[in-house]
């Protein structure tokens, strides 16, 4: 298998691994400053009145926390959280049997919110409304709705795209959160708390390194940093220092500002098929030999932040600093 980066998510054991790393507390975690304050202040709200929190969606980049930020919400109210992802929830009845399985006060997490089919979203409203089910028994003219009552619960959604979310869910969230990619100092203090979890000596201008390709998402900064650390068993005497980190990540195809080979193929190619474009997402997929939704959710975010691609209505366009960073000649303008 090809040793990628930026995967949608870690495979099953790095993910497990991966959650004993995580902070459970806000004061535990690293940046999203805004984030956190507010969410500090709600948390706190609902505690002293007695309530459960209002229902919160976040949203931004794969890989900034969301996950994290759902536990540590359960966990700073004391309550237990349930995880599931829109996909794996088919039909309105197995939302329903999540829905009524829950203990009063408790958090159901639902990742990738954006991707619940339309009749399960149609669920979702009386319950995160009224905290309650109308569930329709029977058919044609003799069908009738009941109500069951649902335990008050606080729903966390989590989305790489608001925009795709339809307006009566969102309007449902009393709180909505966006996460913003990390400095690199922040990132830095990641790498540091995670080696110092690992029990991994490592030096501060070597975290910087890792930093700094880590497209500024903890889940790659975490990644590099294990492959780094395994660099360092093998090659090195286990202590984890710059040129040993620069030499690891050379190795394993991240350049300077983090970017892979995928995401290579994907700036070469608009430069060198298309002129720098603009050129369609569909196209780009196809050149590169990725789902154009992965393109759209997992490459282009980090391309579009770092000024590299501008995104017009006609495609996609590659920037003069692309040219720079491959050291090619920037064609002159007609
Ligand atoms: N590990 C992954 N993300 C983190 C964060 N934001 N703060 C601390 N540790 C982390």
């Amino acid at each position: 298998m090809e040793d990628r980066i930026v995967d949608q998510e870690a495979d099953a054991n790095e993910f497990s691994y991966e959650l004993s790393l995580r902070p459970q507390k806000l004061t535990q975690y690293i940046g999203q400053e805004k984030v956190k304050s507010n969410l500090e202040i709600f948390i706190e709200a609902a505690k002293i009145r007695e309530e459960t929190l209002d229902h919160v969606l976040l949203y931004g980049p794969p890989g900034l926390g969301k996950t994290t930020l759902a536990a540590i919400i359960a966990n700073e109210m004391g309550v237990n959280i349930r995880t599931t992802a829109g996909p794996a929830i088919e039909r309105p009845g197995d939302l329903a049997a999540i829905l009524s399985a829950l203990q009063p006060g408790d958090v159901l997490f639902i990742d990738e919110i954006h991707r619940l089919p339309r009749a399960v979203e149609e669920v979702l409203y009386p319950a995160m409304e009224d905290f309650c089910l109308d569930i329709v028994i029977g058919k044609g003219p003799s069908a009738r709705s009941v109500r069951i009552d649902l335990p008050p619960f606080t729903l966390v959604g989590a989305t790489t795209r608001a925009g795709s979310l339809s307006a009566p869910l969102r309007d449902r969230f009393g709180v909505l959160s966006r996460l913003e990619y990390y400095t690199v100092e922040q990132l830095k203090q990641i790498i540091i708390r995670t080696a110092d979890i690992l029990n991994t000596e490592i030096d501060h201008e070597a975290a910087d390194e890792i930093a700094r390709r880590s497209r500024g998402t903890p889940r790659i900064a975490n990644r590099l940093l294990r492959r780094v650390r395994d660099f360092a068993q093998v090659k090195g005497d286990g202590l984890i220092n710059t040129r040993l980190a620069a030499h690891a990540l050379e190795l394993m195809q991240v350049d300077r500002l983090g970017l892979d080979h995928i995401d290579h193929k994907l700036l070469k190619g608009i430069i060198e098929r298309f002129k720098g474009g603009p050129v369609g997402l569909e196209t780009i997929a196809a050149t590169v030999g990725e789902e154009s939704h992965t393109i759209e959710d997992v490459y282009e975010p980090y391309l579009l932040q770092i000024g590299f691609l501008q995104r017009t209505p006609r495609g996609r366009i590659a920037t003069d600093l692309v040219y720079k960073h491959f050291n090619i000649e920037v064609p002159h303008k007609a």
